[in-house]
């Protein structure tokens, strides 16, 4: 135990530091140690139960199993054209051209994905997916993912540290040299120094009222960090929201319903029985881009052809019992045991639902290096692949890929180090943010996480426009202001308080720089949509970034899209595209 100004903390040290224990931080973390350096890995939920447990539906590879014709180019057309050209190119080759074998490794250390009668590995449609591309465990692939990492991890004797909420990365001299944590549980202080800190702490989805994240995930705090500790962002207005989350009960509105259920045949009817993808896109019909089947959904419902809970139905009863139950089990299970409702008989109830940040920190591709030296990023926490609108099944790849890249990276750092920094006076502050939230006060943290929820979905939802963004960004400077009355007071039932006053101030932090992303992107281009200007405009086509200034407010800055080698702009432009994109909303 060590003491600084009689501030306890324990010390761990390791080469290595991951932060976040889902998919993307658990692949850098193998990599890292069949690398040869000691790793730690810290994460703020049960290790068995991070975010990634909730993907459900498949992760792509182009293996072309199942319709042969199928190649990494194609997969890389469908990506950079569905992101509307706002990827970064060199990331998408590289997660295209490196699927197939990440895929086929995750299944051997036991995914266990379906396989076909010849035993390769079957694959499903997605939406928007030139060919049936998204291998798939039933609608559980991300926690047979996440399993089959856990059990590597204890293979490989990487210590897991549960119940770590992460206050600050230390910087100094623009160096990362580990993170401050506190233990959710018992209040206890780590500080954990590393050479290399790979960041992997998730998006911000949560942020919003109806949310496939569940509480206490995905709250922006990964955002936070990495703006404190000098990072940009980038494109933190594109959010994409998925087209069928559950609309009821209340408590749980919003819990993904999977893109699978349309990839097995679903289909999507309005309260008068019509098919109406046939309106929206009539050549891919339920298998339409993600964005604009959610607007699809999202029209139907305000036009006053949605149900009377405000949703649409999602049908998949013309397929047996038998059919489901193989295909989509936990979705069988989830109306079963939330709503007595047995899907092989009668239709869901879906609407649109916050699912993931697109955007996030500005990252090298190759080996997903941030502005600060010593300190990686990988998964949702980074932006640059998805662009304006993410292919379903790009995220379980995305983790693996650039998990593994960016923990290769991370330990190369590490051994080739001659010198450590460390800053007493760095883990010193970091002690003092924890201290000065520590008292009474007149607010309560989850009451407001619960109005800026509502504030996100009302004034930076589905559809925006740029009177109710500045409305919401005001909203969101009076919640900010809350922050320094916060009553923190931990006890006999942990630290959840203080856990929750941290998460706040991530959230209204990434809440704004999202706000103020949306004003400055004067367009509608994927998942984000805007009534004032409904067209996709070339002015726009850039990327905008954002960062803390010396005064510690947001700026944003638009920066160029990141160039394309002329062979990679060949494979689009040889790659039909039936994209053609504006003016969604229909009468
Ligand atoms: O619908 C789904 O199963 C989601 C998949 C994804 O977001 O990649």
């Amino acid at each position: 135990m060590h003491t600084i100004n009689k501030i306890k903390h324990t010390t761990n040290i390791s080469n290595v530091l991951v932060i976040g224990s889902g998919g993307a931080g658990l692949r850098a973390a193998i990599e890292a140690k069949l690398s040869g350096v000691e790793v730690t890995v810290i994460g703020k939920r049960l290790k068995e139960d991070v975010h990634t447990v909730l993907a459900a539906g498949g992760i792509n590879a182009s293996f072309g199993n199942v319709d042969k014709d199928d190649c990494w180019q194609q997969h890389f057309a469908d990506t950079m054209i569905e992101g509307y050209g706002l990827s970064e190119p060199k990331m998408v080759e590289l997660m295209a051209k490196e699927a197939p074998e990440l895929v086929t490794e995750i299944d051997n250390w036991g995914a266990n994905f379906a396989k076909l009668d010849n035993g390769k590995i079957d694959q499903r449609f997605f939406g928007a997916h030139t060919y049936r591309r998204t291998c798939y465990s039933g609608d559980y692939t991300g926690r047979s993912i996440l399993m089959s990492l856990i059990n590597k991890t204890k293979e490989l004797k990487i210590p897991v540290h549960d119940s770590q909420y992460v206050t600050e990365l230390l910087v100094q001299d623009n160096i990362c040299f580990g993170a401050m944590t506190f233990n959710i549980q018992n209040g206890e202080r780590t500080v954990f120094l590393a050479d290399s800190v790979i960041l992997a702490a998730g998006g911000h989805t949560r942020i919003w009222r109806k949310s496939s994240s569940r509480r206490n995930e995905n709250t922006g705090d990964g955002f936070y960090l990495a703006l404190k500790a000098g990072c940009s962002l980038t494109d933190m207005e594109l959010v994409q929201f998925h087209p069928t989350g559950m609309v009821v009960p209340e408590a749980i509105a919003g819990t993904l319903v999977t893109e699978a259920v349309r990839g097995e045949g679903g289909y999507l009817l309005n309260k008068n029985g019509e098919r109406f993808m046939k309106d929206y896109d009539s050549e891919r019909m339920e298998l339409s881009t993600r964005d604009r089947v959610a607007m699809a959904n999202y029209n139907e419902i305000i036009q006053g052809r949605g149900t009377e809970n405000g949703g649409v139905l999602l049908d998949i009863s013309h397929k047996s019992k038998e059919f489901i139950i193989e295909k989509l089990p936990r979705m069988y299970r989830q109306f079963l045991d939330t709503l007595m409702i047995d899907i092989s008989k009668s239709p869901m109830e879906v609407s649109p639902t916050a699912h993931y940040s697109m955007g996030g920190v500005v990252v090298e591709p190759f080996e997903h290096t941030t502005h600060i030296e010593g300190l990686y990023a990988a998964g949702e926490v980074t932006g640059g692949l998805h662009g304006a609108n993410r292919l379903g099944g790009n995220s379980l790849a995305e983790i693996l890929i650039f998990g593994k890249r960016a923990g290769y990276a991370a330990a190369l750092r590490s051994m080739n180090m001659l010198s450590q920094q460390r800053s007493p006076e760095v883990i010193k502050n970091a002690h003092d943010k924890i201290d000065s939230f520590i008292k009474n006060g007149n607010h309560v943290a989850r009451p407001l996480q619960r109005e800026l929820r509502d504030i996100m979905w009302e004034n930076c939802g589905v559809l925006r426009e740029e009177s109710k963004l500045k409305d919401g960004l005001n909203k969101i400077n009076i919640l900010k202001d809350s922050i320094e009355h916060l009553d923190v007071r931990p006890d006999s039932e942990g630290f959840e308080d203080l856990m929750l006053a941290f998460d706040l101030e991530g959230s209204i932090m990434s809440a704004e720089a999202t706000i103020l992303g949306a004003i400055e992107r004067k367009e509608s281009r994927g998942a984000h949509q805007r009534n004032d200007y409904s067209e996709i405009s070339q002015d726009m086509s850039a990327n905008f970034n954002i960062k803390l200034n010396n005064s510690n407010e947001l700026e944003v800055d638009k920066v160029d899209l990141k160039k394309m080698s002329n062979e990679l702009s060949e494979i689009i432009n040889n790659t039909q595209s039936i994209t053609d994109f504006s003016g969604m909303l229909l009468e």
